[in-house]
């Protein structure tokens, strides 16, 4: 399975400091064939970035997206708007929308739904807060997250689906899981995957960790077996660290 590395850049850098990320990443990632690779700019840097990223190995995607077609949604933005300046993913779920900005299972669904009928790939973000971990509540949270968010989501769609799991507790804080704690959350997600849609689909979902993942630490947690890739928050931030994490996958 391919493993893919996704950049999610979240409200970080204006047009011109976006722009020469781009073509840092794209200078470093030249050649690279054994990984996937996604940047996930600010809206207003998207198009900007498109251009640069053009014709590279290097694809775009959205931190989010709205699941209505157009109309009175102040400060939303649209699938065909995303299509428009050359998305071809979108993060959804991601823990900050759903704790930061209220997002629930029921409305992430929703946005997931339609970005796959859109033909995105989505790359669904799931993962428990800290006091969930220490109630061991971790799993009971996953299979929720992955049930609601998943529903109604057909299987011939599950080709364009990443699954991040994003540990609450490790995202920014410099706390990574650790490598058998990350393994047993993806292996949990995978089986809850193969509960709905059977072992053969769950087998094809790639499933990406994320939470202070960086070059010093992608080895080890790349290299258990239910890991095929990465959402990397604040070490997409600079050329070197997320290209290191992308060439620990080869
Ligand atoms: P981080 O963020 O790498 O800065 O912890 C990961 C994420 O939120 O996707």
């Amino acid at each position: 399975m391919k493993p893919i590395i996704g950049g999610n850049w979240k409200m970080n850098k204006t047009e011109s400091e976006a722009v020469e990320l781009a073509k840092g990443i794209v200078e470093q990632a030249k050649g690279i064939d054994y990984a996937d690779i996604v940047i996930c700019p600010n809206f207003t840097c998207l198009s900007k970035v498109k251009e640069i990223v053009s014709g590279t190995n290097i694809s775009l995607g959205a931190q989010n997206m709205h699941h209505e077609d157009s109309g009175a949604f102040t400060g939303e933005t649209s699938s065909s708007m995303l299509k428009d300046v050359g998305c071809e993913y979108v993060i959804l779920g991601h823990s900050e929308r759903r704790h930061v900005f209220g997002e629930d299972d029921g409305l992430i669904n929703k946005k997931v739904k339609k970005a796959l009928s859109e033909g995105f790939n989505v790359i669904f973000c799931v993962g428990e807060k800290l006091e969930q971990r220490e109630a061991e509540k971790t799993s009971e949270v996953l299979d929720s997250q992955v049930e609601k968010g998943l529903n109604e989501v057909q299987k011939g769609q599950l080709e364009n689906l990443v699954i991040a799991y994003e540990p609450v507790w490790a995202i920014g804080t410099g706390k990574t899981a650790t490598p058998e704690q990350a393994q047993e959350a993806h292996a949990h997600i995978r089986k809850k995957l193969s509960d709905l849609y059977g072992d053969e689909s769950a087998s094809e979902i790639r499933i990406q960790y994320g939470g202070s993942m960086k070059p010093e630490n992608a080895n080890e947690l790349l290299s258990q077996k239910d890991v095929n890739g990465g959402l990397i928050g604040g070490a997409s931030l600079k050329p070197d660290s997320f290209i290191g994490i992308v060439k620990a996958c080869e």
